[in-house]
Formats: structure tokens, sequence, C-alpha cells
């Protein structure tokens, strides 16, 4: 009867290996994990501008280097300009189109904006629809824009202040032209200014199509005796807005407003996505978005 259990036991034993194999041949969690990150930015059609995006692009991959970087535009008009030149950027949605195709199972999708203004919000919506649609990409998490936080906001500033040139003197201003938006998330703006006067009086954050605006600024200037102003676009890339509104000869650029008010204009052509220590502020948040991944 003893030999009897002996041999059932056996018998029970080489069944769960057996179940046990399969189930790992089957079901092996680490083998189908397939991680991707995708960025997305509203976009340029200006080449020298793309620099920017370059940079950022070997930022993400030094700090992910074995995750698959894609990018996607959100601005339909950029996109369209560029396919007629035989370049073809995908929208987030075909990008995520894309990668649901190819079996990618955990996505990091990071916003490359500078607000969390219009386009990062319908970002987010059609990110949650990929999230809800059946046979998607298992777990996608979202990045926060550039300007999300306190946080941000402070290291932001801190970032702003160190990229500054040198031969700047503390009676000189520097102007910062942010892009601006109806959106409420524009009070970023005067947010990031009020922070950075606590640190240094003269930079000004002033918008093309939000508040506060050029005259805001000028007013600003003249109320301080300021006769000299570095001009520096706060937009990740040194595009149309800062070749033309900025620093453009036009009259109506920041550059002429300012100098017909016999202030004198030093723009710099260098977008936000160029220097070092803001693309970190980016990468940070997307080590949030991958650490969000790795839970679920
Ligand atoms: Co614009």
């Amino acid at each position: 009867m003893k030999r009897g259990i002996a041999a059932f036991a056996a018998v029970l034993l080489v069944v769960f290996t057996c179940a046990s194999a399969s189930a790992g041949n089957h079901g092996n969690e680490d083998r189908d994990v397939k991680k991707g990150i995708l960025l997305v930015a509203f976009g340029t059609s200006v080449p020298e501008a793309r620099k920017a995006f370059d940079h950022i692009d070997r930022k993400v991959k030094t700090a992910f280097p074995a995750t698959d970087v894609k990018w996607a535009y959100t601005s339909s008009i950029i996109r369209h300009k560029l396919a007629e030149q035989g370049k073809m950027i995908p929208s987030p949605e075909e990008a995520l189109a894309r990668m649901m195709d190819q079996g990618y199972t955990h996505v990091a999708v990071q916003s490359l904006h500078t607000i969390a203004g219009q386009e990062f919000h319908e970002l987010s919506k059609n990110v949650k629809a990929f999230e809800n649609m059946a046979g998607s990409i298992r777990e996608i998490d979202m990045g926060y824009p550039l300007l999300s936080t306190q946080a941000d906001i402070e290291a932001v500033s801190r970032a702003v202040i160190a990229n500054i040139p040198k031969e700047r003197s503390k009676d000189e201003a520097v102007v910062l032209m942010g892009h601006g938006t109806h959106h409420p998330a524009n009070a970023f703006y005067a947010a990031l200014m009020f922070n950075l006067q606590l640190k240094d009086p003269n930079i000004f954050v002033g918008t093309v199509e939000g508040w506060p605006e050029v005259g805001e600024i000028q007013e600003m200037l003249e109320g301080k005796g300021i006769e000299k102003a570095y001009l520096m676009p706060f937009m990740s890339v040194a595009g149309d807005h800062a070749k033309n509104d900025m620093a453009g000869g036009g009259d109506d650029s920041w550059k002429s407003v300012l100098t017909a008010e016999g202030i004198t204009c030093v723009p710099i052509l260098k977008g936000t996505g160029e220097y070092d220590n803001m693309v970190s502020i980016w990468v940070d948040h997307l080590k949030t978005s991958m650490a969000h991944l790795e839970e679920k």
C-alpha cells in the first residue's frame, strides 16, 4: 500500500512538473514584453530648428539605450508640409496604431510640449482611447510636458538662469518668448516669470499668442529703465516664431518693437530643446512614466 502511495505521488509530481513547464512556455511574461517610447512634439518645418529634436532624440536614447524610440508630430499643417518634401512623420495616433500592430506591450508617450495646453490634452484623450481599445498596447503611460508642476517651475527657472549668456549684466533684461495659448494653462508663463523674478528681477516672460504680450513686456522694461535685452525663445525649437516674431525685421517683431523704444536687442536663436538642462527635465518626466510602466 505504501509503495502504491509513493507511485501515485511520483505520477502527481510528473503531472505538476509538465503543467508548470507548459505554463512557462505559453505565458512567459518577460519574453512577451516589448517596450517602446513615443516622443510627441508640435513639430517644425524649419530645417535648422530640427537640431533641437535631434538633441532630444540623442538624450532620450542615452537615457534608455535598450528601448525603441519613435517620433510623432501633433501639427497636421507641419506634417503635410514635410510630406510634400518626402519626409513622412506620423501623427501620434498613426504612431500608436503602428506600435500596436508591431506588438509593443508597454509604451511611454512623452509630450515634448512646453505646457499642458490644448495639444497636450487632445493627445491625452487619444492616448486613453488607445488604452481602451481591444487588442491594443497593454500599458500606456503619458509623461508631463516641460512646465507642469511646481517642481518643474523651479527646475525650468534654474535652467533658464544657467542658459543666459555670460556677458549679460544684471541691469540688462532677459526676455523669454513663450508660445502662449487661449487654454487656461497659459497662466504657467506668468507663474514662471514670477518665480524667475524672485531670483533675478530683470527676467521677463512674454508670449506670441497668449498673455503677457510684447506690449506688457515693453512697458515693464521701460518702467525699469532697461536699455538692453537678450531675447530668447521659450519654445522647444527656434523655429518660425523665433526667427520671425522674435528676431525678424518686420515692424511687429519683438526686436523691432523694443528697438523702436530705444532698447538694444540681442536675439539668441536657440530653442529649449537645444539645452541639456532643459531636456533633462523632459527626460525626468519620461523616467517617471517608464517607472509607472514597470509597476504595471
Ligand atoms: Co504658433
